[in-house]
């Protein structure tokens, strides 16, 4: 982090990968995130070089912190969901690194990054206990925070869920592709959310993603028993959770 407490977080993501300098004293961007298509396909070598010219555009030489749809262990991808397959088994630290001139870098997971943020800025801020926020989006991220202390690599969107993968049954790309009703859509999401209160027994749900900007019309719709409710950071949850990972040293 830098004197002014300035930092920089990278959401990569399937269809963007997208970046800013975050204030860490508030919370917020201190510009409009600059966003860049993820190159197709989007490989390590091909995302690493989209990174770089994100900092040259932001005009950042400090730490930075990255996000990645995978597991990430020790610096490493140890899954690779709507990105290249080639990352699993990548030394993403070492990559990025390199490819930003040797400058220190965190990786952690997209939702994990999204948790840190809305832990420390957003919706879960007052909350103890056990938190699980999920982000619903082409897929299912999740984040499990205890008192503040996040879990990493929790990947909730895969757990089967009457033999499906949670996922598969209630992402929000889901609803858009069977062209689901809000009402059919929460009947599902419903349905994922007691599986996971059954099992974990959160005091909360936070849900986050771009479909959280509609809450109004499918949280109210929702049958499981633990309230929910929604994310407040939206599109820069990744990045400020990235820039917090990189600042305080957080590696999974
Ligand atoms: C991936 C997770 C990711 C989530 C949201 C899932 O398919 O397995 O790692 O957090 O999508 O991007």
């Amino acid at each position: 982090m830098s004197a002014r407490g300035l930092s920089f977080g990278i959401d990569i993501g399937g269809s963007g990968v997208k970046g800013a300098i975050v204030d860490l004293t508030t919370g917020e961007l201190t510009h409009e995130r600059i966003k860049i298509t993820t190159p197709q396909p989007s490989t390590p070598a091909a995302v690493a070089s989209a990174c770089a010219e994100l900092c040259t555009r932001a005009n950042w030489e400090g730490p930075v912190g990255l996000t990645l749809p995978a597991v990430v262990l020790d610096g490493y991808a140890r899954t690779a969901a709507n990105i290249d397959p080639s990352w699993i088994g990548t030394d993403a630290r070492a990559l990025f690194s390199e490819a930003l001139g040797g400058r220190t870098v965190s990786v952690l997971n997209d939702a994990d990054a999204a948790g840190l943020a809305e832990d420390r800025y957003g919706a879960a801020r007052e909350l103890d206990g056990l938190t699980l926020l999920l982000t619903f989006g082409t897929g299912i991220g999740s984040a499990v925070l205890y008192n503040g202390t996040l879990v990493p690599n929790s990947e909730l969107g895969h757990l089967e869920v009457h033999g499906v993968e949670a996922e598969h049954m209630a992402a929000a790309s889901v609803k858009d592709r069977e062209d689901l009703t809000y009402a059919q859509w929460a009947e599902r999401v419903s349905t994922v959310l007691v599986t996971m209160e059954n099992l974990f027994w959160p005091k909360v749900f936070v849900v986050g993603g771009g479909i959280s900007r509609d809450y109004g019309k499918w949280i109210p719709l929702l049958s499981n028993r633990t309230p929910v409710i929604p994310a407040v950071l939206k599109n820069t949850a990744g990045i400020v959770g990235a820039a917090m990972a990189v600042a305080e040293g957080i590696t999974p």
